[in-house]
């Protein structure tokens, strides 16, 4: 058994330095954050530390500048968003390590907050480098991971540091592993999975874990044309994957050994072309796509069908939409079952996990993402959970369980 250290094991605060890893990797458009969501994921932790009289250094990485400065991708472009939704100063501190920033942490008072320069200015970030751990370790007294969304990468400030200071989990990512641990860890059971998304090949290594740990698979998405299409459906012009209907075969093989029932679209909602409400809409069977027509969504008698599995269940993990929901109306299976979803947990029947960029946003766009129990904001680092995989950010924070 292991276990982490919270912020309720921190004792007197005042005037310490936190180095906090936060992730601010937002989309910025003109010079404007477009979504703040995991702006806001970081108050809980900010505004305790910060009430409790620590120094509040937040460390974190904006895009991918490979090892160099690129204004660019400078956490500056952050700060005013972040004033803003914070509601105090917020100072920017012009790089992560050296002796400018340890003069500016030096001046700083209890509860004061500032953001330090991209981690990713620094060739060390993804490296580890154990030089660039050292001089990041020494701007602060201890050291919290709040970056969930980042767990997966083994990087200096997401890994290394936890080895180097007193590790502790923040509140966001507490609540993270908490509720993934409920839902995969020891869920309530009947356990369903629903997967959906473009493509089988993104996620093969998440499909043959689930279908050995879940009781229902559900999937949807242009992935579920791959199975299809492996089960010889002729799914004419639709998007799939022809090169892995094998690797397809062998996941639905597993899933009978593993008992595991995978449910996979009985009806499509088809067009003739990718755009907004096409005239050549139609709803067929899935023996019926004709071979100028793809596939665009799943169609109600599926949804329905999904919704009567989960039914059956007392858990749920969602990754993928069902359709390409950008587009109306191949929104609308996507929608359908987030509404189920959302009902079977407002009454109390369902505990329902989602994750990932797209579904999300596709969750947002159903106006039912506050209904769900737990949604990630991480993207690559839930696939990488969903995969079965101890992220390393989050392992180098675990500890033995202490004795009773
Ligand atoms: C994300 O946006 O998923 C995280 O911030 C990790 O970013 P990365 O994929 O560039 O490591």
């Amino acid at each position: 058994m292991t276990s982490f250290q919270t912020l309720d094991d921190l004792g007197q605060l005042t005037g310490k330095r936190a180095l906090v890893r936060v992730d601010l990797n937002v989309p910025v458009q003109e010079g404007k954050v477009t979504d703040d969501t995991r702006l806001r994921a970081t108050l809980p932790t900010v505004i305790e530390l910060s009430d409790r009289g620590a120094i509040v250094l937040l460390l974190a990485h904006f895009g991918r500048p490979t090892g160099k400065p690129r204004p660019e991708m400078s956490l500056s472009l952050v700060v005013p968003a972040y004033r803003e939704i914070l509601g105090r100063p917020v100072r920017f501190i012009e790089d992560c390590v050296g002796e400018v920033a340890l003069q500016t942490i030096a001046a700083m008072h209890p509860g004061e907050v500032a953001i330090l320069e991209n981690t990713r200015f620094h060739e060390g970030e993804e490296e580890n480098d154990p030089a660039l751990v050292a001089a990041m370790a020494a701007l602060g007294d201890f050291y919290v991971n709040d970056a969930f969304s980042a767990a997966h990468r083994a990087h200096a400030s997401t890994e290394g540091l936890a080895h180097r200071l007193p590790a502790y989990a923040g509140r966001a990512m507490e609540a993270e592993l908490t509720a993934l641990a409920a839902a995969l860890g020891n869920p309530k059971r009947p356990l369903a999975a629903v997967v959906g998304g473009a493509k089988i090949s993104t996620k093969l290594d998440v499909l043959r874990n689930l279908v050995s740990k879940v009781d229902h698979l559900i999937v949807g998405g242009a992935m579920a044309n791959t199975f299809l299409a492996a089960r010889g459906v002729d799914v004419a012009k639709s998007l799939a994957e022809h090169d892995l209907k094998q690797s397809a075969l062998e996941i639905l093989d597993a899933a009978g050994r593993a008992q595991c029932v995978v449910h996979l679209p009985c009806d499509v909602v088809v067009a003739k072309e990718f755009v907004a409400d096409p005239p050549s809409v139609r709803t067929v069977d899935i023996k019926d796509v004709a071979p100028d027509e793809m596939i665009l969504d799943v169609g109600p008698a599926s949804v329905a069908m999904f919704v009567e599995a989960l039914k059956l269940c007392r858990t749920v993990i969602w990754n993928g939409p069902l359709g390409a929901f950008e587009k109306h109306p191949f929104d609308a299976a996507t929608v359908a079952l987030a509404d189920a979803i959302s009902s079977l947990t407002q009454d109390g029947l369902l505990v329902s996990v989602a994750g990932g960029g797209d579904t999300v946003a596709a969750l947002n766009q159903a106006g039912v993402a506050g209904n769900f129990t737990f949604l990630s904001t991480a993207g690559g680092a839930f696939l990488e959970w969903m995969e079965g995989r101890t992220l390393p950010g989050v392992r180098a924070l675990e500890r033995p369980e202490k004795p009773q």
